[in-house]
């Protein structure tokens, strides 16, 4: 991936504050008025613009609209560029007039997971794609930080707000927010904790495996080889071997989550693969891939396999009273954030539904969320 120079992206900073074009723009295309949504409202809108990764234009031009009405000043980056089918994905920072260097950093993702559930209220329930992970926490996250402008107990070079474009696919929008030329004190990341402070976050990596035979009839095996049995072999092996482990996050897991391979019942496979993806426990990705070729050697087969970068188990600051404490199994935009800043992550909703065909949360959790992060936004600024 391309990354932009320093200069071409201070020329973007400078562009959008000098003539304002965002709000200009937004201005002709939406009636909106500068009334500040409640955090309800708020959550509702966001997960009404479908966002799933790659498609987020429409729900960052509609939030770009309401910072820009709500009076912060908003930078939009360029993540990947527009093509002649489709508009430019851009991440969003907004902050409180001309500071752009702000103490303390408040971020979540817009993009979600397919497919795409609509808004639903059931009760004191929403349901609908987003309304966890992580547009509770985009919600909540802004409402905390207007509540305490409004409350005069943040203000200009405190809080920033960035949101970022595909954290479900890689994290090319939060590795492209390394490029803004900025650093914090404090990042406080948001993703669904169920309310909790998070102290670590397993880590990931992910790998294929090919495997090579020969076709040729069924009925005389002899004859070739199959792709299948090698890849079967393979993956056995695999499920039985001893992965790195430690107190503090448990085991290594290992998900074959994709098999493909042969083409008829009657032929001897040629080909196989199958897809992996791995929560580091304990050490790095080096570590793992080590015992995972010494295994495969030992199947005496020859395999194709490609490993995806990863990264070890992250450590997450935790050390703020009033929060109970939770150690998440999922990756996040952490790591892809590089600095040395304190770093936190709190979120409204479970994991467990996240990414489900029943994504859902209380109303009282985002209400929750919001006083949760006041705390978090202030304790960092003490
Ligand atoms: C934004 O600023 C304008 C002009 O100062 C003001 O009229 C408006 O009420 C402000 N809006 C918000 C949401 O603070
Ligand atoms: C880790 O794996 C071991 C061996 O398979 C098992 O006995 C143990 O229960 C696992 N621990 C956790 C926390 O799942
Ligand atoms: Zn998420």
């Amino acid at each position: 991936m391309k990354l932009f120079s320093v200069p071409a992206l201070l020329l973007l900073a400078n562009w959008v504050h000098a003539s304002h074009p965002i709000g200009a723009q937004q201005a002709l295309l939406d009636d909106d008025s500068s009334s500040t949504l409640s955090v309800l409202e708020l959550h509702k809108a966001l997960i009404e613009h479908e966002s799933i990764t790659g498609n987020e234009q429409s729900v960052t031009g509609w939030l770009i609209s309401y910072l820009v009405n709500q009076n912060f000043t908003v930078e939009a980056h360029e993540v990947t560029p527009a093509t002649s089918s489709q508009r430019a994905r851009k991440n969003i920072l907004a902050y409180v007039g001309p500071q752009r260097k702000t103490r303390t950093l408040v971020s979540s993702h817009i993009d979600t997971v397919p497919p795409f559930w609509p808004y639903e209220r059931v009760g004191d329930e929403i349901w609908g794609r987003g309304s966890v992970d992580a547009k509770a926490s985009v919600a909540s996250q802004i409402t905390a930080v207007q509540e305490l402008l409004a409350a005069g107990k943040i203000g200009q070079g405190d809080v920033a707000l960035l949101f970022v474009v595909g954290e479900e696919v890689g994290g090319d929008g939060m590795l492209k927010a390394n490029d803004m030329g900025l650093k914090w004190d404090t990042v406080i990341f948001g993703e669904p904790t169920d309310l909790k402070l998070a102290s670590g976050h397993k880590g990931i990596m992910g790998l294929e495996i090919k495997a090579k035979g020969k076709a040729g009839h069924s009925g005389y095996p002899e004859l070739g080889k199959s792709a299948n049995s090698m890849l079967i072999s393979a993956l056995h092996a695999l499920q039985n071997v001893e992965l790195p482990w430690s107190e503090k996050y448990g085991n290594t897991t290992l998900n074959i989550g994709r098999i493909e391979g042969g083409v008829a019942a009657n032929v001897i496979a040629e080909d196989a693969y199958a897809k992996i993806s791995i929560r580091i426990a304990d050490g790095t990705p080096a570590v793992v891939e080590k015992v995972i070729l010494d295994t495969l050697q030992k199947t005496g087969e020859e395999f194709d396999v490609t490993f995806s970068q990863g990264y070890g188990p992250v450590d997450i600051d935790s050390d703020i009273e009033g929060f109970e404490k939770i150690i998440v199994n999922y990756g996040t935009d952490i790591p892809n954030l590089k600095g040395d800043h304190k770093r936190y992550l709190y979120g409204a909703g479970s994991i467990l539904v996240a990414h489900s065909d029943h994504e859902h949360l209380k109303v009282s959790d985002l209400e929750t969320a919001v006083e949760g992060y006041k705390k978090l936004i202030e304790h960092s600024l003490k």
